[in-house]
């Protein structure tokens, strides 16, 4: 996983950089660019951000068209010899790569046995020197028969000392091709494109691209034969925002808003558009994602089993695509991905499919290969997420499979035309209730000074809490680096109760007025070891430091009980110096399985 860019025209250089800094989400533990200039190409790379490879960079450099690429290391540590472009031996092709190569040890020892010389410990470096070795006068001959080579999934931007144009392989990564005039580009994101590109197109899978000074650009399949791809105009509101603060904190802020902004885009965009046909049909429902698209598809099912009488299982993708879950044509399978780009969310599609289930895309990005690999598509209208703590997207999915669900239980008649409405009605106060739960974030300021020495912070919740509970302590050890666990409260006596002590918090979230003496005596439990409470409940907990939320709905308590814990996590992190926007070991977009 990395962001990747490429580009022919005029201040190439300045743009690369500009480009690699907003693709930094993608990944940002190095950073470098190969400039093309005559016969001649230039590689400059750096470990750490794009900020110090600028510095690096000479001011007065030129380049005809130059390759750039930002890295999250996955096949060797973070260093400059594994940072990207890597060149070729005898200088004649540079090249950036996302992705994997998974045959790259094999290709490795036959062209060392050719004489090839390796530098870094990367995949990537395989493939320029294998262009190089599959050389012999034709350039493009030499890109398809080295993607014919190639296993895994790669989206390569290549320069060549023998001619001025930029080629460009692509499979199961990402990579989108802009034009203007007569220059174009190559990215791992179409938002990075908005300002330069008029036109842009997703290169298909399986496909090369070779681009010329003249602005011309032309698909082939490996074989080399010709291929047809359509640009659409570029949309300018897919632009990313400059801003100056946390984009964490203002994405926080922003939760009320978006939430408003997705329920009228689910009605806005047809609702649950399935007909009554395919939902009589439905026996079996997934919720598939990673990480927080994962846990808002935890907090769905736990909704649905409120709402269906058939089973709706949350599953997390990259077990999902191994395991043998049952899959036929009664089969409904939502895919959850804030990016649409999540390598194991995608695959998990494509097994849905290949078994004969129908796939429905949840996600934030109308152009994403998630959408596009999917029978349906639903946008969850939180608009740009940058931080790489996932927050507003959360809360979006949330209402959005809420109401898809709602509406399948309601076409099912396993709810009736009240409890529909209510759902959809209660939406409203709950952008009003986290409002006021904003306001209060002055008290969670305080507690992060408390908790920020803990040794560890346990989240407890039970039933629809659990999810809550999980996404919040995701939350705290990604940006904070505290050892964070989740768990359904009363499994706690069953071994994790050893590790309470002083010195560790616990967060319990307790919404569910029915639970509330089973909570309080799990939080005594805790107590009484030593630990320090703090809940998040619209109810009174006499032995806990409690965050007061309102009431809502019981389908709307997700959505808000989480934000004091994306809030919490966002002061911990503040408070112990963390870069909370970029945390160590993360990137924002998961290409890799
Ligand atoms: O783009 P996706 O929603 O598919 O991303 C899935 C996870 O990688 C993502 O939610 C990750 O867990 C976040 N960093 C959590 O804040």
């Amino acid at each position: 996983m990395c962001g990747i860019f490429g580009m022919i025209g005029s201040g190439a250089v300045d743009k690369t950089l500009s480009a690699l800094k907003r693709l930094e989400y993608r990944g940002y533990d190095s950073a470098g660019i190969a400039v093309k200039n005559g016969g001649c190409i230039n590689i400059y790379k750096q470990a750490g951000m794009v900020g110090q490879l600028r510095k690096s960079v000479p001011a007065d450099i030129v380049g005809e068209s130059v390759i750039g690429h930002t890295r999250w290391a996955t096949h060797g540590e973070v260093s400059q010899a594994n940072a990207h472009p890597f060149i070729s031996q005898h200088k004649q092709f540079a090249v950036v790569h996302n992705g994997i190569i998974e045959n790259h040890l094999s290709l490795k020892y036959r062209l060392q046995s050719c004489g090839a010389e390796f530098t870094s410990q990367t995949d990537s470096e395989v493939v320029a020197h294998l262009l190089e070795a599959n050389f012999s006068g034709d350039t493009l001959a030499a890109v398809t028969s080295t993607a014919k080579q190639l296993e895994g999934s790669f989206a390569v931007v290549v320069t060549t000392a023998h001619n001025g144009n930029l080629y460009a392989i692509k499979r199961k990564s990402p990579l989108v091709v802009g034009v203007s005039g007569n220059e174009v580009y190559f990215c791992s994101d179409i938002r990075c494109l908005s300002q330069y590109a008029v036109k842009v197109a997703q290169m298909p899978d399986d496909t090369v691209a070779v681009s010329a000074p003249s602005g011309s650009v032309a698909f082939y399949d490996f074989d080399g034969n010709p291929v047809s791809v359509k640009f659409f105009t570029v949309d300018a509101a897919e632009d990313f925002a400059d801003f100056d603060g946390d984009y964490m904190l203002k994405e926080i802020l922003e939760i009320p808003e978006k939430i408003r902004q997705a329920k009228k885009g689910y009605f806005a965009d047809g609702g649950l558009n399935l007909t009554a046909k395919v939902v009589h049909r439905i026996k079996r429902i997934y919720l598939i994602g990673c990480g927080t698209a994962y846990n808002s598809g935890l907090e769905a099912a736990a909704l649905a089993r409120e709402m269906l009488n058939i089973d709706v299982l949350p599953v997390i993708a990259s077990e999902f695509i191994y395991d043998r879950y049952p899959v036929d044509n009664t089969t409904l399978a939502f895919l959850i991905s804030q990016s649409g780009e999540t390598a194991d969310t995608i695959r998990a599609a494509e097994r849905v499919a290949e078994t004969g289930g129908f796939t429905y895309a949840v996600t934030n990005t109308s152009t994403s290969t998630l959408r596009y690999a999917c029978n349906k598509f639903k946008n969850i209208c939180a608009d740009g997420e940058f931080a790489v703590a996932s927050t507003k997207a959360y809360n979006c999915q949330l209402i959005t499979l809420t109401l898809l669900l709602a509406d399948i239980a309601y076409l099912k008649g396993s709810i009736d035309e009240n409890v529909h409405n209510k759902i959809i009605d209660s939406v409203d106060s709950l952008s009003a209730a986290i409002e006021s739960t904003l306001a209060d974030s002055y008290q969670i300021a305080r507690l992060a000074d408390e908790i920020k020495d803990s040794s560890a912070v346990f989240f407890l919740g039970r039933t629809r809490d659990y999810p809550t509970a999980a996404e919040g302590s995701l939350k705290l050890k990604e940006i904070s680096y505290i050892h964070s666990e989740a768990y359904p409260a009363g499994e706690l006596k069953h071994g994790t109760l050893a590790l309470m002590e002083k010195g560790v918090t616990v967060v319990a979230i307790a919404t569910d007025s029915a639970l509330i003496d089973k909570m309080s005596s799990s939080i005594a439990e805790v107590v009484t070891r030593g630990a320090r409470v703090i809940c998040v409940s619209p109810y009174g907990f006499s032995n806990a430091t409690v965050v007061k939320i309102p009431v809502v709905n019981r389908f709307m308590f997700g959505a808000l009980s989480v934000v004091p814990l994306q809030l919490l996590a966002y002061y911990v992190a503040k408070r112990l110096n963390r870069n909370v926007d970029k945390p160590r070991n993360l990137a924002k977009s998961v290409t890799v399985e």
